[in-house]
């Protein structure tokens, strides 16, 4: 682990910058100390002593744009103009308050997942992939019914987190308008990158078909109908003239943030995660499912902040959300569990890993349920159970140590570099 000591150690053998002369042992008669020469050759820095670029030269060109820069590029379009920003004047969505000034904070929980999300890094290179391979390699050490449940999620979320990062940079930032919340999304995209980074591991590791992997979201229905329903959510707003602003567009801006992080993230992910970690409970691809459980980890924060988000904009702008738009968001999670139900009967034609498709239903159906109330909304399924409690335990787990215990996990990230 590199500590400020090993940049140290380094600069101590390395030739200073600038040596030191040796001090000049002066004559005892010596008269007042003439200016050094080296301070004597210091250049002018006035500028008006500045040579003259060529007329019409790059360097002339490059001076002229920068003495006619307007200080103040656009600020016509910020109400604020170039007045400091006070916390009363942040607001998620539609703020016309200067967004380059982080601070002061007024959502200091979406710093705080910020925060968070650093302390939880992680790289997919770190997980021991030894055991999975010589198990994918075995002839007999799967079932063809589990080699179809690792096949489906690699083949949905190999996929799956690039539609999430390319919806959270094209379509989603430039619309929050809150730099607390927009730092937190520049964290998330980039764990979305490592994400995909994992399921690409996994499948060169195990040398697997990636183009029948990578293909799966528009080739295998139950995957591509999942894919298909989270790219329709995202239509709306890549369109570049989108803005947000009226009722209609804000509106539309929340179906895209509910369809991504409470249907996608919050439902979509939940039917193969499940199925990946039960396999490590079961000490088979272990090293597949320490990646999907550092990956659940991390989307269990991104369904937080997203619920956050969601419940800051309604909280905000309470008449977008109509008894109508209720009904609707409503319709967007059943069809979500919907989607999920198909592809757990699909990924699980039969019983396999103590678990089936009715058991699988049930549990979505709790988790549905747990996305409406997060979202202020009526439960749809009375009365089921959670028959995977042991799910809530993983995402509930603390970094020091995984749940598999093949190794502690402890991260020291730029931020607590040593400095003595
Ligand atoms: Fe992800
Ligand atoms: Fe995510």
């Amino acid at each position: 682990m590199l500590s400020w000591d090993d940049y140290q150690d380094e600069a101590t053998t390395a030739p200073p910058i600038a040596p030191k002369t040796p001090e000049p042992k002066a004559a005892p008669q010596q008269a007042a100390p003439q200016p050094a020469a080296a301070e004597q050759a210091q250049p002018s820095t006035e500028t008006s002593k500045r040579p003259a670029a060529p007329a019409g030269s790059p360097v002339a060109r490059a001076r002229e744009a920068v003495s006619e820069l307007d200080p103040a590029p656009g600020l016509e379009e910020l109400e604020m103009g170039a007045a400091r920003v006070a916390v009363d004047e942040k607001r998620m969505i539609n703020c016309r308050a200067d967004v380059n000034q982080l601070v002061p904070f007024k959502y200091d929980w979406a710093w705080q997942k910020y925060l968070d999300g650093c302390a939880n890094h992680w790289m997919p290179q770190e997980v021991n992939m030894t055991a999975d391979i010589a198990l994918w390699k075995s002839k007999d050490g799967l079932t063809a019914d589990e080699r179809r449940i690792i096949m489906r999620s690699l083949g949905y979320f190999s996929t799956a987190d690039s539609l999430v990062a390319n919806n959270l940079i094209l379509a989603i930032y430039r619309h929050i308008t809150n730099p607390e919340a927009r730092q937190y999304l520049l964290r998330q995209a980039f764990e979305e990158a490592i994400h995909t980074h994992a399921y690409q591991y996994c499948v060169e590791s195990l040398g697997m078909d990636e183009g029948e992997v990578f293909n799966m979201y528009r080739e295998i229905p139950s995957v591509a109908k999942k894919a298909a329903w989270s790219i329709n959510h995202t239509q709306g707003l890549s369109n570049p003239e989108f803005k947000t602003g009226t009722p209609e567009t804000d509106q539309e801006l929340l179906r895209n943030l509910i369809g991504f992080y409470a249907v996608t993230e919050g439902i979509f992910f939940y039917c193969g995660f499940t199925q990946i970690l039960s396999m490590g409970r079961r000490n088979k691809m272990t090293g597949v499912a320490e990646q999907f459980q550092y990956i659940l980890r991390d989307e269990s924060m991104h369904l937080n902040f997203g619920i956050d988000v969601i419940n800051q904009i309604k909280l905000e702008n309470p008449h977008l959300w109509t008894e109508e738009f209720k009904q609707e968001v409503i319709q967007m999670i059943l069809e979500g569990t919907e989607l999920e139900i198909a592809y757990a009967r699909d990924s699980m034609p039969r019983g396999v890993l103590g678990m089936n498709a009715a058991m699988m239903e049930e549990y979505l159906q709790f988790i549905a349920n747990r996305r409406l109330a997060q979202l202020g909304l009526a439960e749809q399924f009375p009365g089921v159970q959670n028959p995977f409690p042991w799910m809530s335990e993983i995402m509930d787990l603390r970094k020091e140590k995984n749940f598999f215990e093949t190794r502690v996990i402890e991260y020291q990230t730029g931020g607590a570099l040593s400095w003595d």
